[in-house]
């Protein structure tokens, strides 16, 4: 494909798969222009920082963990569900660098994760058809008319959010809250479950022992404490879904080459949006930032490979990350050939996988849910077809939340499909819990390789 030159506003000449239907040219000119004059969210150095943590990764040498809400909410915008989804995923961080013995990389699905992809336009309800939900940055949830106008002025009420969002987590992190590294503030209730086998029980029980050793021999070292020892960094990302909003943050810098998205360190183009001539391979192809591409298995070889050459021709380390979601029953099959693909080539990429969104299911009352074996046994999968392939398994990406949510079914606790309507509070789709979350974590920690 022939490449014509890239400005931010090039993307605008190609087809946008989801692309929004504003009714009103004027109004959206004008949110967007409001949008365009507000500070960054990120900095040019926060996101160079985390391309080089990706290079590191590509080499094998730091773990990703990706991890948030499917869709963020802005009357989530709260510092409890907030400091909850920071402490879960900084948990399982411990939890992977024990197993891994490397450093992770934090990478929340937060402060912008507002807009989304759906498979169908239009949602009907007892006859009536209105358009669908597509998250806090374009539309409402609720089902009338009015919510569910696309709105411009979201675009500038989802960054304020996510401005909120980041100065909170920014605050978080800059003051003790690494603390929650210790075991004893985690909740290990499910330990205690009767669902659980005595060998897997063990073994959890191990692996929290061994986290607690760790850290106390690293404060028995005396000299610092283990907060700053083991500083904790988050850096963000969303679907990078409404070029709207993408572009009207993507800027230059002073001192620094070409333009940077400054909505978040790690965009990621979706499934659904990943089309080699449309819009949004078009504006990401441009920025300097690392960007992630989700992959199905409905994805041939030709196309990854064309996509990781047009994101990214001079083949810079850090840049991208491939993150595979084929579900369970498809992944033993469907991830060798991209992968043998991409070995031939030569290019540098980061395998991540994400065991979400291949595994959605719909009960027989019509809720969507998924399965903790199956998400487990999608991470397996990879991980095994990695070792065959002598790749790197370089990451995982979950939607999970750190609060007491029903969502999934299965794990210890041992959630079953009639539980799910007790605190069914998604907007989008299905979460790990905080309890599921740390089970999946020691469920696969001992099968992630240690580094030495
Ligand atoms: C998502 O991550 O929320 C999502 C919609 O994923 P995918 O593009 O992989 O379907
Ligand atoms: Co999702």
């Amino acid at each position: 494909m022939a490449k014509s030159s890239w400005t931010p506003d090039s993307w605008k000449a190609r087809k946008a798969a989801q692309a929004v239907q504003y009714d009103d040219a004027g109004e959206l000119e004008a949110a967007v222009g409001t949008l365009a004059q507000l500070p960054p969210l990120v900095t040019s150095f926060e996101i160079e920082k985390l391309r080089s943590f990706l290079a590191d990764a590509q080499e094998g040498r730091r773990f990703v963990l990706q991890g948030g809400d499917c869709a963020e909410s802005i009357a989530e915008c709260r510092p409890g569900p907030i400091a909850a989804k920071l402490k879960i995923l900084l948990q399982m961080s411990m939890v992977l660098i024990h197993a891994g013995k490397r450093p992770v990389v934090r990478i929340g699905r937060f402060a912008g994760q507002y807009a989304k992809p759906r498979s169908q336009p239009t949602e009907t309800r007892e006859g009536t058809t209105l358009p669908s939900y597509f998250g806090d940055l374009v539309n409402r949830p609720g089902f009338d008319p009015n919510s569910r106008r696309a709105d411009p002025w979201l675009l500038v009420e989802g960054y304020k959010h996510a401005g909120l969002t980041l100065n909170f987590i920014r605050s978080l992190v800059e003051g003790g809250f690494a603390d929650l590294h210790h075991p004893e503030y985690w909740d290990l209730s499910f330990l205690e479950s009767a669902t659980l086998s005595p060998a897997l029980r063990q073994e959890y029980e191990t692996i929290v022992g061994e986290v607690s050793n760790a850290l106390r021999f690293m404060q028995a070292l005396g000299e610092r404490e283990v907060s700053e020892l083991t500083r904790v960094e988050f850096f963000t990302s969303h679907e990078g879904l409404n070029l709207w909003y993408e572009s009207a943050l993507v800027r230059r810098v002073p001192r620094r080459e070409g333009h940077y998205d400054l909505s978040t360190h790690m965009p990621w183009i979706g499934e659904r949006t990943r089309q080699l001539d449309g819009a949004h391979v078009e504006l990401f192809r441009g920025i300097r930032n690392p960007v992630g591409v989700k992959v199905s298995n409905k994805a041939a070889p030709k196309e990854v490979l064309e996509l990781i050459e047009t994101l990214n021709p001079d083949d810079e380390p850090g840049k991208i990350v491939l993150i595979t979601r084929m579900g369970a029953g498809a992944v033993r099959d469907g991830l060798p050939p991209l992968i043998e693909a991409v070995k031939a080539s030569g290019r540098r990429v980061l395998w991540m996988t994400d065991p979400m969104h291949g595994n959605t299911i719909s009960t027989e009352k019509g809720i969507k849910t998924r399965d903790f074996d199956a998400i487990v046994s999608e991470l397996e999968g990879a991980m095994a077809v990695h070792e065959a392939q002598g790749t790197y398994f370089g990451g995982v990406h979950f939607e999970l939340t750190g609060d007491d949510v029903t969502e999934c079914v299965g794990g210890a606790d041992g959630l079953t499909e009639d539980d799910l309507t007790k605190n069914y509070a998604t907007l989008c789709d299905p979460r790990l819990n905080y309890r599921q979350a740390l089970e999946m974590t020691f469920r696969i920690a001992k099968r992630i390789r240690p580094a030495f």
